[in-house]
């Protein structure tokens, strides 16, 4: 009997402690939505970024330049990495290291530095200080048809990265951050010749605002990162109505035929 009067007595307390926090922290987020937040200082730290030959990665590896920090830059291929390196030192990046690595080959990973997810952690943990991000995808929170082996990469990149950031939480290393990253199309060659059917609703992202914005949500701790904002929508959707209304929504934005004119990056891009 007591057991149970002390399980109803966490029940209530629980409960109460969920109903408040719930209020405060949707206020909270109301309010940074509005207010701009403060951004931590990067110069003098180290950023390792995979595949920063190219697009996104490049990008972000200018713009973390920009900002002071040291740079840790991997590809497999390394005339983009050379061209990467370039543009990073024209931004006066003092610090750069650049490493051809494929990094689907974990002996290659592992050859080539110290520097993964599994090497990097314990270090981070130990000081209670660092940022992971992950660049995963739209297509990591919804399915896509004719997109079933991406869709598995980045389905399983988000479980990873917000497993990852829950395990952070439970052991009270609070100082670890981390980003997930879940864009719509980029306009970077990777998908090019998939269209979209409403530009206004879910445009093709340039690659600038997109750096801008994942660089933007490591600032300032954000952890989901959807862009566009209507992905929002569409994912709070996806929870709450009939799969078969899923269906005839997906039909409407066009998805069934995303994958239609695809023709993906023709050449290289250095
Ligand atoms: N482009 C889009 O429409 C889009 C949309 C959503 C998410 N994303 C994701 O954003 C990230 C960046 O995409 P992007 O558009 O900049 O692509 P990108 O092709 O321009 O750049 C990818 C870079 O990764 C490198 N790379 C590929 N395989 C590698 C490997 N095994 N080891 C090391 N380097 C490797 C490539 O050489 C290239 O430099 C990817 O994870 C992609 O899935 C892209």
């Amino acid at each position: 009997m007591r057991v149970t009067a002390h399980l109803k007595m966490n029940f209530f307390l629980e409960t109460l402690r969920l109903i408040v926090f719930t209020i405060y922290y949707h206020l909270e987020a109301v309010i940074k939505f509005f207010i701009p937040q403060k951004r931590k200082d990067v110069s003098g730290e180290i950023v390792l970024i995979t595949g920063a030959g190219s697009g996104l990665g490049r990008l972000v590896a200018v713009e973390f330049a920009s900002l002071g920090a040291s740079l840790v830059l991997w590809d497999i291929n390394l005339d983009g990495l050379t061209e990467t390196k370039k543009q990073v030192h024209e931004q006066g990046a003092s610090r750069v290291h650049c490493y051809q690595c494929d990094c689907s080959d974990r002996q290659a990973v592992y050859q080539v530095a110290e520097q993964t997810y599994k090497a990097f952690l314990p270090a981070m943990i130990e000081k209670n200080h660092g940022h992971l991000v992950s660049v995963a995808s739209s297509a990591g929170l919804t399915g896509v048809n004719g997109l079933a082996d991406y869709c598995a990469s980045k389905f399983a990149a988000v479980g990873f990265a917000e497993s990852v950031a829950l395990e952070m939480i439970a052991d009270a290393k609070d100082g670890v951050k981390t980003t997930i990253v879940c864009p719509y199309f980029i306009n970077t060659g990777m998908f090019d010749g998939c269209g979209t059917k409403w530009p206004r609703f879910l445009p093709t992202l340039e690659p600038d605002y997109v750096a801008k914005r994942i660089i933007s949500a490591i600032l300032t701790d954000q952890v989901y990162l959807l862009l566009p904002r209507s992905l929002y929508f569409i994912l709070a959707s996806k929870g709450l109505i009939p799969f078969k209304q899923m269906v005839i929504l997906q039909m409407y934005f066009g998805a069934f035929n995303f994958m239609d004119a695809f023709r993906g990056r023709e050449k290289k891009k250095v």
